[in-house]
């Protein structure tokens, strides 16, 4: 991992009004290009994006989705745990920095690392896996500074556009990232 001190982030439990954000960096074809979304433009309406999130807050959808806070308070995304698998001890994990002046500053690796001492810590997790697109460079290198690693290729993964892509399958370890 890098040697450069992350900056601090919150990872908050979610509130109705974060639909506004949300909303807004769907709207961002930079932003959700690589996320499971439909193929449609603008892909969820306001009103869904406040379901959505309603569903996340009573925890009737499988996941458990925060919002990602700076120190200063500023909402730029959102990360999850799904697919929770409490025989095997194994869950999905999902992140978007959703405001893109946030990007590259260490913010994804800040909240990855609070989101993996969660799953390890709070839900007992032995492993958390994860599914990106092979061309999401930028992702996968966050996902290896973390400690994250290649178990396979999923092929023809994701339907994008009209294209099925392949998606690379990662996990981490507790133990791998508790030494
Ligand atoms: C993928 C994504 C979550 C990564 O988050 P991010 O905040 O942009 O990236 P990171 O926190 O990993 O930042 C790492 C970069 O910040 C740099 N950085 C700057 N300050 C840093 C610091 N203090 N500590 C660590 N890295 C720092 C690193 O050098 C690195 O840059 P590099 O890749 O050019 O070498 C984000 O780009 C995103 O939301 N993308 C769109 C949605 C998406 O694709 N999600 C993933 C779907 S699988």
């Amino acid at each position: 991992m890098t040697k450069k001190t992350l900056p601090k982030v919150i990872l908050r439990e979610l509130k109705i009004e974060d639909a506004e954000d949300r909303y807004k960096w769907c709207l961002d074809k930079e932003v959700t290009k690589h996320l499971n979304m439909p193929d449609k433009y603008p892909p969820f309406s306001l009103e869904e994006t406040k379901q959505w999130i309603r569903m996340c807050i009573e925890r009737s959808n499988g996941y458990i989705q925060k919002a990602i806070m700076t120190e200063q308070e500023n909402h730029i995304g959102w990360i999850d745990l799904k697919n929770i698998d409490k025989l095997n001890q194994h869950a999905e994990l999902g992140i978007t920095i959703g405001d893109q002046t946030y990007w590259g500053k260490g913010y994804g690796l800040s909240a990855m690392k609070e989101m993996l001492h969660f799953g390890f810590n709070e839900l007992k997790l032995n492993k958390i896996w994860l599914r990106v697109e092979v061309d999401n460079e930028k992702a996968i290198k966050s996902y290896k500074r973390i400690g994250f690693i290649e178990e396979g290729i999923l092929r023809q993964d994701r339907l994008r556009n009209t294209e099925f892509i392949d998606r690379l399958r990662m996990s981490i370890l507790k133990h791998e990232f508790l030494s």
